[in-house]
């Protein structure tokens, strides 16, 4: 059977267009979502992030306020600043985008953020949540992976999974939610021995390395679910994900493409999780 590429796009599209009726039933009663994104510093990929946060907002009808901060504050400003975002009514979402500058602890900003308004479900609270099987706020990215699997219309009961990358961001919580649909999960790592060994017995397989190319077709099950997470800038300027495009598309099912598979999602699942947020 040839390989179907997962469009990721109109998969956003269809649950923006979901939260956004969501969005409207809440309003009826007076409420409107609200998302604050702290962005302290200059760095460009982190500004074009919360444009595109800024953007999504709008789309399904919901408030956003973005505090743009220099570089040179502190820590102790950072928190009193969440601390306030915290106490606000208005505002349902806090997310701090990362990284930060250096004299800037991250985890300590992390842990200051309300688990209720934690969006990126980054808190150690919502983490542990995932992990004990009653989750809440998920980290965005593997929630929207959770979403590309399910237009396959795959049951994960029983299935093998294998997660290359093991971030707090990425890897982790998407090995936690696959655990969630009853998938054997097996998490790979830059220190994984026979790795190819272990991908190629997958029936769903999740890319976060970031590596160009770095699974190759022969890495594959032949019908696998493939999921790219990743979002490498080659020396040409093009983008280019963890698996090699060329070569899995030949073996596996259901493919993700780069550009448009997981990264229409992320920013889609935030919106997701602050409507979940408002709607407690
Ligand atoms: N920087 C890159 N991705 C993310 C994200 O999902 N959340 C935050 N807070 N910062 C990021």
């Amino acid at each position: 059977m040839p390989c179907q590429i997962i469009d990721g796009k109109a998969c956003a599209q269809q649950v923006r267009a979901k939260i956004k009726l969501e969005v409207d039933k809440l309003k009826v009663r007076g409420i409107i979502p609200g998302l604050a994104v702290v962005l302290v510093g200059n760095d460009p990929a982190s500004c074009i992030y919360v444009r595109n946060k800024e953007r999504g907002c709008a789309e399904v009808g919901m408030k956003s306020e973005v505090i743009r901060l220099p570089e040179s504050t502190s820590e102790k400003e950072l928190l009193e600043l969440v601390d306030q975002l915290n106490a606000r009514t208005d505002i349902n979402g806090v997310l701090v985008q990362l990284p930060l500058p250096q004299h800037i602890n991250e985890e300590k900003v992390i842990l200051a953020i309300s688990p209720d308004k934690d969006v990126d479900g980054f808190h150690p609270y919502n983490v542990g949540r995932l992990v004990t099987g009653h989750p809440s706020l998920v980290s965005c990215t593997p929630l929207g992976c959770m979403e590309l699997i399910k237009t396959t219309g795959i049951d994960l009961t029983g299935k093998r999974a294998v997660v290359v990358g093991r971030s707090n961001i990425v890897g982790k919580p998407m090995a936690a939610l696959l655990l969630q649909q009853h998938a054997t999960v097996t998490v790979c790592h830059s220190r994984t021995k026979n790795l190819a060994e272990l991908t190629k017995t997958a029936d769903v397989l999740v890319a976060a390395v970031g590596k160009a190319n770095f699974i190759s077709g022969d890495m594959i099950k032949p019908g696998a679910v493939v999921i790219d997470v990743g979002m490498n800038r080659l020396e040409s300027g093009k983008l280019a994900g963890d698996i090699d495009f060329a070569g899995a598309s030949q073996v596996a099912g259901w493919l993700t493409p780069v550009p448009g598979g997981v990264g229409p999602m992320t920013i889609t699942m935030l919106l997701y999780n602050t409507l979940q947020a408002a709607a407690k």
